[in-house]
């Protein structure tokens, strides 16, 4: 049986498997995070194009999150050494940022995740470098949907299957391949907390969505087979079957009437193109 855990802020911190209801210092928290995540997503967007290393992108996340008072949380998070996450074409998440350059036609996800006063503030978008191949295109434009089609069954009294039940099925019908090995996650004081949110799943089935829960949703989605595997720096994983990948992520909350997500683009810049 699923468990709830009422927290004060002190007792937030323990990961004990409880999905964990927050109050209002919580949502407030989560916003200014989730803000700042948007923002230097925004701010990296004009500097995605041909040419430039990821290395120079991380490096400017890195500094804009320093900057603002904030820690990157990928830092250090079990070994790994850099700002952000940079996954190119078929490289499905947790790409490490290199002296690779972008290349004209690449589809790329940055994903970042700044630690902000206690609070973690995690989102990825994908980004057009130059201009990709038609079907690139639409997988990415797909991807989005997925996102927002999850987040428009989040509510009080959903479950949490309904949100992969909603990706799957836009996912499938244009079929594509949902990545099951990684998911998204309840997070707050926490980086990943429970529950695991998975992208594929049935219809009323999971723990009951409640008012006060925060978690990421972040669906993976392959133009081809849904089977990835991890390379040998323990990180980059790509699609199996080198089918291009494309993955959004936004940081909710649940309120009493839906989600509030906490990671929207200041300068409305949801989508590619830009
Ligand atoms: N930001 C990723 C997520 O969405 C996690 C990256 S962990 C890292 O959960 F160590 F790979 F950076
Ligand atoms: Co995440
Ligand atoms: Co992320």
């Amino acid at each position: 049986m699923t468990q709830y855990q009422h927290v004060t802020e002190d007792m937030s911190v323990y990961r004990d498997g409880t999905i964990k209801l927050h109050g209002p210092e919580g949502f407030e928290g989560m916003r200014k995070a989730g803000r700042l995540a948007a923002e230097v997503l925004d701010e990296l967007t004009a500097r995605v194009e041909p040419g430039v290393t990821t290395d120079e992108l991380d490096r400017v996340a890195r500094e804009m999150m320093l900057d603002a008072g904030a820690v990157p949380a990928t830092l250090g998070y079990r070994g790994y050494t850099h700002s952000c996450c940079i996954s190119i074409n078929h490289v499905v998440c947790h790409g490490i940022p290199s002296d690779k350059r972008l290349k004209d036609g690449d589809i790329v996800n940055i994903d970042v995740t700044p630690l902000l006063d206690g609070w973690h503030g995690d989102t990825s978008r994908m980004f057009f470098v130059g201009e990709p191949a038609l079907k690139a295109k639409k997988l990415v434009d797909v991807t989005y949907e997925c996102l927002m089609e999850g987040i428009a069954q989040v509510r009080p009294g959903a479950r949490l299957g309904d949100i992969g039940a909603a990706i799957q099925k836009m996912a499938e019908r244009h079929r594509y391949g949902v990545v099951r090995d990684f998911c998204g996650h309840g997070l707050g004081r926490l980086f990943h907390d429970a529950p695991e949110v998975v992208h594929a799943a049935r219809a009323g089935t999971g723990p009951e969505l409640k008012a006060g829960m925060f978690m990421t949703i972040e669906p993976m989605i392959n133009l081809g087979r849904p089977h990835v595997k991890l390379l040998n720096d323990g990180w980059t994983a790509v699609t199996r079957d080198k089918s291009l990948s494309a993955q959004f992520e936004h940081s909710i909350g649940i309120t009493e009437d839906g989600a509030e997500i906490f990671t929207t683009s200041p300068k409305g810049l949801h989508k590619p193109p830009y």
